[in-house]
């Protein structure tokens, strides 16, 4: 079968240099109904699908596998709305497709296991899991947890991943989705990915139970993992991450938020996460104490950037460009990066925001402040420190295609802002 529809790829033109000459087979559409509260639910999920890939623009000689990921074709919907600013893509000399081509069967095999290990047997539950799992997402943290397996793999002489760094991946995914149902939740956010977000379809109390049961069964997951330092660190990120939300919550309009405390907001709700799978990666490949510390500082710092990218976005791309809400972070008084910066020069940003935009017009009046004293483009110096940090970071590794990956990685988040 030699078709191609674009329109219904969610990662669609991210994967347009790959398969500007492609073709896939075995598309299949599952369709799953639930009753709940007298409603019909209906959702889809998608099959196997393969293609065979052209690759452009290719900078550098690396090896790369023949199949694309099948995340790449995750979140496959009717008219969905792409997660990046697909433009901006097409410029990026570096793509999301080729940066994890790389680790593409590692994440192919990730999407068949992700649902089963969800494992509700209550079908709402499952139906909200599908909602969120069968909406895409970039899966950006598992591919680096391949990455990161593989890359120090070599350093340890293992020859292919094992069944603890695959299961490592799957539920550093499920935390993370679990956090986005939460983080939807305490947002009020009603779009996610593209789709609409679970407390949208099926209420809060769902979206609750929801994101508490898949974080209780990645606990269960890692329990079996058998390694106390791994069990250890990844139970630290679920704190974490409650601990960075409620950090937030309380500093609602807060215009006496300092650069550090911000830092450490995104730390706990994004950092943490990021950090704990490439450290993680690191330790099932058996590297040495050295090894792992980096790994985390790489983790770490990489996720600190992707957060400032995050909160400049925001303020910069539309909701279709994003695929979520945009401009919301300050109307709901979330102060980010930009806007530290900007309150530093402009006194009049902190009267607006203090009044919690009650006159008409006042939070377009802030966003413009935002954007003419220089909070944007302080705050790309910022997701630029960090990023300098990450590549440091992986100094301690051989070369080799899947550290190259990381290093195009971290400067793939900047190009977003670029
Ligand atoms: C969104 O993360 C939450 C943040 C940390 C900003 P991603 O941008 O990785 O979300 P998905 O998984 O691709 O949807
Ligand atoms: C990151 O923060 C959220 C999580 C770590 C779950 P944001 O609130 O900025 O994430 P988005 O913008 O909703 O994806
Ligand atoms: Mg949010
Ligand atoms: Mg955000």
């Amino acid at each position: 079968m030699l078709s191609m529809t674009c329109r219904n790829l969610d990662f669609g033109t991210r994967v347009l240099d790959l398969v500007a000459v492609g073709s896939y087979s075995n598309a299949s559409i599952v369709r799953h109904s639930v009753k709940y509260l007298g409603k019909t639910f209906t959702s889809k999920v998608y099959g196997a699908r393969r293609m065979v890939c052209s690759r452009l623009n290719i900078r550098r000689t690396r090896v790369f596998s023949t199949n694309t990921s099948e995340a790449l074709f995750d979140g496959v919907g009717e008219g969905t709305t792409p997660v990046l600013d697909l433009n901006k893509e097409a410029k990026s000399p570096i793509s999301l497709a080729n940066l994890f081509e790389v680790v593409a069967d590692d994440l192919q095999t990730l999407n068949q296991n992700l649902q089963s290990i969800v494992g509700a047997e209550n079908p709402v539950l499952m139906s909200a899991a599908e909602q969120i799992f069968g909406a895409g997402g970039k899966r950006m943290r598992p591919a680096l947890v391949f990455l990161v397996s593989r890359a120090t793999a070599e350093l340890a002489g293992l020859k292919d991943l094992t069944t603890k760094h695959r299961r490592l991946a799957e539920i550093i995914e499920m935390i993370h989705t679990a956090s986005l149902i939460h983080d939807d939740v305490l947002d009020e956010s009603d779009m996610r990915r593209g789709k609409e977000t679970v407390h949208q379809l099926y209420g809060t109390r769902v979206a609750v139970l929801a994101g508490d049961f898949m974080f209780a069964q990645s606990s269960w997951y890692l329990a079996n993992l058998e390694n106390l330092e791994v069990i250890k660190l990844i139970s630290q990120v679920i704190k974490d991450f409650a601990s960075g939300e409620i950090k937030q919550a309380s500093s609602l309009f807060d215009c006496d938020v300092e650069l550090e405390e911000y830092l450490l907001k995104s730390y706990y709700k994004t950092a943490s996460l990021i950090a704990a799978s490439t450290k993680g990666a690191a330790i099932f490949s058996g590297a040495d104490g050295s090894i792992t510390e980096q790994m985390y500082e790489f983790g770490k710092n990489l996720g600190l950037s992707f957060q400032v990218v995050d909160d400049i976005l925001d303020f910069t791309q539309s909701a279709e460009q994003l695929g979520k809400p945009a401009g919301s972070d300050l109307a709901k008084g979330n102060l980010t990066a930009p806007v530290i910066f900007a309150l530093e020069k402009e006194p009049k940003l902190r009267e607006i925001i203090e009044s919690e935009f009650c006159e008409t017009g006042s939070l377009d009046e802030a966003i413009e402040l935002v954007k003419q004293c220089g909070g944007i483009e302080r705050a790309q110096e910022l997701a630029k420190e960090k990023a300098d940090l990450a590549i440091k970071n992986l100094q301690c590794l051989p070369q080799s295609n899947f550290q190259l990956a990381l290093e195009d990685m971290v400067k793939f988040n900047l190009e977003r802002i670029d």
